[in-house]
């Protein structure tokens, strides 16, 4: 076979070997000098600050997998053996559950940017695509990875999230079963969501790729709204964003640490401290419960008993009820504005599709009356009286009615 030919000089010393065969370096230095326009204010450090929380929790995660069992009988206990007999593992498990919570925070506000500088727009649209899928991706991952310590909180969690899904008419309940690869949330949803939670950040990372693939297209926006026009409104990333992203690292990094070394469960729920128990719903998942039974009948029931029931003290102020009403009401309203939107949405179909039907079926009575009128028109004499010379004219009675006769 021929050598293929290449214009590239091998330039010496082993970097100079590893460039000639994959260009990595240059890759590398085309990043450094990639240009961004040079009037982005902070709000544009948010996405290389995600990519850093990414980094951090795919680290941490991959050690507390060293040590954590996916199995119900063990996982609760793995937990809090990393806790306090593997070394700094406290560190590494509030490192990554703090880090889980400000992950989010910063991907919130780097949305919020999007959508405060209409960076969703055109040309950037696949840009915001791909963050959705993004978004969707982590929001699958941090929703699995809450489920592995096997406390109350993630059991239920588990329980009310999936269940869900038994919404979806026919095939719900059945999706459900899937899902939990039997009959509740036993080990086999223990130990998918385990192979998933683990999987799914590198999805991720491809996903942001992409992302960033699609972003150097057309390169940053910024804040004027107003796309740059020529160099001399442009500067190059490294070093001055490079620095500039620094500077929100080391803030990411203070205040994660600042939760990690005084307030680690501040973001958390004690009851994932106690192991998960199905026999035992945890207080506060009375409001999801409800979501669970489709906000059924058991609203009103609870409400009732609060002011119908027998009871010392009337007011519901001191009853758990109170809280879930805090909690219930405004979901409640949410759902009921929900479904109301769908109604109207399925009214306006209906209303629509009644309309086409009248059109169709007025279309075909005229059809059928034109029909009608043609073959009666056929069916007279041709009166010799509209026989007119072709001089006189066009026959000037001939109508939809009458039968033409042809001109003489
Ligand atoms: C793991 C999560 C994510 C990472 C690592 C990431 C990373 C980045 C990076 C490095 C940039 C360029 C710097 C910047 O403009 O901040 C960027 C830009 C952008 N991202 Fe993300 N991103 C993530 C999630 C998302 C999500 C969820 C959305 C929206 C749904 C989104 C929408 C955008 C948009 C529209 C831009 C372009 C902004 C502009 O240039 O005006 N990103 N992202």
């Amino acid at each position: 076979m021929q050598k293929k030919k290449t214009t590239i000089e091998e330039e010496k010393g082993i970097l100079g070997w590893i460039e000639y065969r994959l260009p990595i370096f240059s890759f590398l230095r085309h990043t450094a000098s990639y240009q961004v326009p040079k009037n982005l204010n902070y709000a544009w450090n948010f996405g290389s600050l995600a990519g850093i929380a990414l980094i951090l929790q795919i680290i941490t995660g991959i050690f507390l997998a060293m040590h954590y069992t996916p199995h119900v009988d063990y996982a609760f206990n793995s937990v809090e053996r990393i806790m306090r007999d593997v070394n700094y593992g406290w560190l590494i498990r509030y490192t990554h559950a703090v880090g889980a919570s400000l992950f989010f925070m910063v991907v919130y506000v780097h949305i919020m940017r999007g959508l405060y500088y209409g960076s969703y727009k055109r040309p950037r649209e696949m840009v915001w695509f791909v963050g959705i899928f993004i978004f969707f991706a982590m929001m699958a991952t941090a929703f699995m990875g809450y489920v592995l310590p096997w406390g109350q909180m993630s059991f239920w969690g588990a329980t009310v999230i999936t269940n869900l899904f038994s919404a979806i008419p026919l095939i719900g309940n059945k999706i459900v079963i899937w899902l939990w690869g039997g009959f509740s949330v036993d080990n086999p949803t223990l130990n998918r969501f385990f192979a998933l939670h683990y999987l799914l950040p590198f999805v991720i990372i491809a996903l942001a790729m992409l992302h960033v693939i699609a972003l150097h297209r057309f390169g940053s926006g910024n804040p004027s709204g107003v796309e740059v026009k020529s160099d001399k409104d442009t500067i190059p990333l490294y070093p001055y964003y490079i620095v500039k992203d620094c500077i929100t690292f080391g803030l990411f990094f203070v205040v994660l640490f600042v939760f990690v070394f005084y307030a680690p469960n501040y973001l958390g729920h004690p009851d994932n401290y106690i192991e998960a128990d199905s026999m035992v719903t945890p207080c506060g998942f009375c409001y999801l419960g409800l979501i669970n039974q489709k906000l059924k009948v058991v609203l009103i029931a609870r409400y009732s008993r609060n002011f119908f029931g027998p009871k010392k003290i009337k007011s519901g102020n001191f009853t758990p009820y109170r809280k879930c009403a805090a909690r219930t009401l405004p979901l409640a309203a949410a759902a009921a504005a929900m479904v109301a939107s769908g109604l109207l949405f399925c009214a306006a179909l209906r209303l629509k599709a009644k309309a086409q039907h009248k059109n169709a079926k007025r279309a075909k009575y005229a059809m059928a009356a034109a029909a009608a009128a043609a073959a009666m028109v056929a069916r007279q004499p041709c009166r010799p009286a509209w026989r007119m010379p072709v001089s006189a004219g066009y026959p000037r009675r001939c109508g939809s009615v009458q039968r033409c006769c042809p001109a003489v």
